[in-house]
């Protein structure tokens, strides 16, 4: 079945990947792909088909949040009230707390408490035109928590059928039951990652390189061992420290490299030789309040593609909102509204690999949403509790 949409402006990233808006805008979906995008007035002659009309409203394509860790349990707002006492997030984490706080309430919610809270999540995604998300493990540290993470991953992609790129950040902290790092990055390499194959519950592996988790050097051989059972890698890289992370991740060929608020100048050419994006946290720079900023001129420079997410998580950056993460990147790290949007659609799309998402052209996913505004700049501009008017994923429009 072949559908015409109308509406009166369509946006999205060119065949350069430049932001373009069509005005007066026709899209022609056959099957679930774009057949074609363009001006009404330009439209080719068709088969008889659907003609939906959206009115005065536009069409963005689907949105893509490429950093999440939206699978926890418990709440850390005990934490929060501790920093604004002058306790620092290192500080907390190496008394216990941290990532250590929400292992523990991981650990021991159900699987059904999970899914139950996860679901309830994504909601706020969904009805912010959001239609692919990666979702990490990483509070579980342990083969049982671990695979139980990323199954409720893939239950959320069952129940509402986005598309959800399952990352395993084993890598995240070394537990306290483990004598060393190397220890347990070998538990990982020789029990965990075999069975999550196996079950086919990992599309990428993550790692947190700094002083508190894990170095460059013990990643370096644990990240070719997963390139070795043929995963590619992304990393948490140089958030708080400059810990050779950057460039880890950029010889490694990483998908992505996140967080990169303290990457040298030497880290970031070296990431432009390799195919990886850069995926900005504006988020947890801002709920951390830290002051240095990613090297954005440089990425400029280098035209390496950026990414911005929410990296939602109960510690660092318990942000829902994709459409404020877009404010923030522009007002904190002076993104223009253009790198903001392709950063939350066709970069989103390279850094976890889906090549027919991420913008609407002939071949891509109809994953689409149609949202009542004048122009899209509103959604980056306004901190607002956004909602689109429909989501279409495939071509089948989602139900609220
Ligand atoms: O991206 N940096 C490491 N991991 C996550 C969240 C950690 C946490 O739970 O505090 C992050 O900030
Ligand atoms: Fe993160």
């Amino acid at each position: 079945m072949t559908q015409i949409y109308k509406s009166a402006w369509l946006a999205t990233a060119d065949s350069n990947n430049l932001w373009k808006i069509y005005y007066n805008a026709a899209m022609i979906v056959k099957d679930g792909s774009v057949v074609w995008i363009g001006e009404d007035k330009n439209i080719p002659t068709h088969d008889n088909c659907e003609i939906i009309d959206v009115g005065q409203s536009g069409i963005l394509p689907g949105f893509i949040d490429c950093h999440t860790h939206l699978v926890f349990a418990g709440d850390r707002t005990d934490e929060f009230v501790k920093r604004q006492s002058g306790v620092s997030y290192s500080q907390i984490q190496k008394q216990g707390g941290g990532i250590f706080s929400t292992v523990a309430s991981t650990r021991e919610a159900t699987e059904q408490d999970l899914l139950a809270l996860s679901l309830q999540r994504i909601q706020s995604w969904i009805k912010q035109g959001v239609t692919s998300l990666e979702i990490k493990s990483g509070y579980g540290l342990d083969l049982e928590t671990e695979k139980k993470i990323l199954s409720v991953a893939n239950k959320l992609s069952d129940l509402t059928g986005l598309t959800i790129h399952k990352t395993f950040l084993g890598a995240h902290v070394c537990p306290k039951e483990f004598k060393s790092s190397k220890e347990y990055l070998d538990y990982i390499i020789k029990t965990v990652l075999p069975d999550l194959i196996d079950s086919k519950l990992v599309d990428s592996v993550d790692a947190f390189c700094e002083s508190i988790a894990f170095s460059a050097e013990e990643l370096k051989p644990f990240l070719q061992q997963c390139k070795d059972m043929g995963l590619r890698c992304r990393l948490h890289a140089d958030q708080l420290s400059d810990s050779g992370a950057c460039e880890l991740a950029a010889n490694m060929n990483a998908l992505s490299v996140d967080h990169i608020e303290y990457s040298n100048s030497k880290s970031i050419s070296a990431l432009k030789k390799s195919n990886s994006v850069a995926v900005l946290l504006p988020g947890a720079y801002y709920y951390l309040n830290e002051d240095k900023k990613p090297p954005i001129d440089l990425l400029r420079k280098h035209s390496i593609p950026i990414a911005i997410a929410t990296d939602c998580n109960p510690g660092s950056s318990p942000i829902y909102s994709l459409c404020t993460i877009m404010n923030m990147s522009c007002v904190l790290f002076n993104l223009s509204v253009e790198e903001a949007l392709l950063g939350i659609t066709v970069n989103a799309a390279k850094a976890l690999n889906l090549e027919k998402k991420g913008k609407l052209a002939p071949g891509f996913d109809a994953d689409f949403a149609v949202w009542d505004i004048d122009n899209p700049a509103s959604l980056v501009a306004n901190i607002n509790n956004w909602q689109c008017q429909q989501l279409y994923l495939r071509g089948k429009p989602y139900e609220f």
